[in-house]
């Protein structure tokens, strides 16, 4: 089988464990070490907690040109979608198990967005699979949703590696993204099965140089391909 060339590494920082009261300047901090926002969206329902909506995303909008990689843990993304776009999501990602996955892309692409599809940490390969070749970026979530500064679930790993290689297999460049736990060390792991977006929030945000852990966790992921590729 011909491998692809790996698409680019990125690490979207997670604005969930940034300064609620001062945003922009915790967007200001990691600018410098990244192209990707990662903001969390939810409603309370899907998971256990409350976070933002569209209002501030265009709030941030507004103030950083930084590509929106919007996680909707919610029920019903498709009552909220163009809401998102309108503010200026870039992608939107939507849970494969709140159903109605089809027209959830569908609507999406429409809409203009890139297409993110999510599965948690016990939802199988089987339940992405029909959709590789439709969307632009699988979530592999390595917590269950709903909170950051959870500890990563290495037996996600299996998953990601299958995720990568029917992509390679199908001729896609996917973006396979990992989301929870993630930092310098486990991002290795995750970088070694296939992934190469790399969602971090306490280990960037909760620490005291935001930038320099974006730039340590990008590293690790880089090296970690270059020395032992997927
Ligand atoms: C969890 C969120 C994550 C969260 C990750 O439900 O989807 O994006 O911010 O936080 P850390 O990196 O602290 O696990
Ligand atoms: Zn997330």
């Amino acid at each position: 089988m011909e491998t692809l060339p790996p698409p680019r590494m990125r690490v979207a920082p997670s604005i969930l464990s940034a300064d609620f009261g001062s945003l922009s300047e915790a967007v200001d901090e990691v600018t410098p070490g990244t192209t990707w926002l990662h903001v969390d969206v939810m409603d309370g329902h899907f998971v256990p907690n409350l976070t933002i909506g569209p209002p501030v995303v265009a709030s941030l909008r507004e103030h950083t040109d930084l590509y929106f990689d919007t996680h909707l843990m919610i029920t019903d993304p498709a009552g909220f979608l163009e809401a998102f776009r309108d503010a200026g999501s870039d992608g939107c990602t939507v849970h494969v198990e709140v159903g109605h996955t089809g027209e959830l892309i569908a609507q999406m692409r429409e809409l203009g967005l890139r297409v993110g599809l999510a599965a948690n940490p016990d939802t199988p390969f089987e339940a992405v699979e029909p959709y590789l070749d439709q969307v632009d970026l699988i979530l592999c979530m390595t917590v269950f949703p709903g909170f950051g500064g959870q500890s990563f679930i290495a037996d996600v790993m299996p998953k990601v590696k299958e995720v990568r290689t029917a992509a390679d297999r199908a001729g896609l460049t996917l973006d396979v993204e990992v989301d929870g736990g993630i930092d310098r060390s486990t991002v290795v792991e995750a970088a070694r099965s296939g992934a190469n977006v790399f969602v971090a929030g306490s280990a960037v945000f909760g620490r005291a140089h935001p930038l320099a852990a974006v730039e340590d966790i990008l590293r690790a992921a880089v090296e970690t391909v270059a020395v032992d590729p997927p």
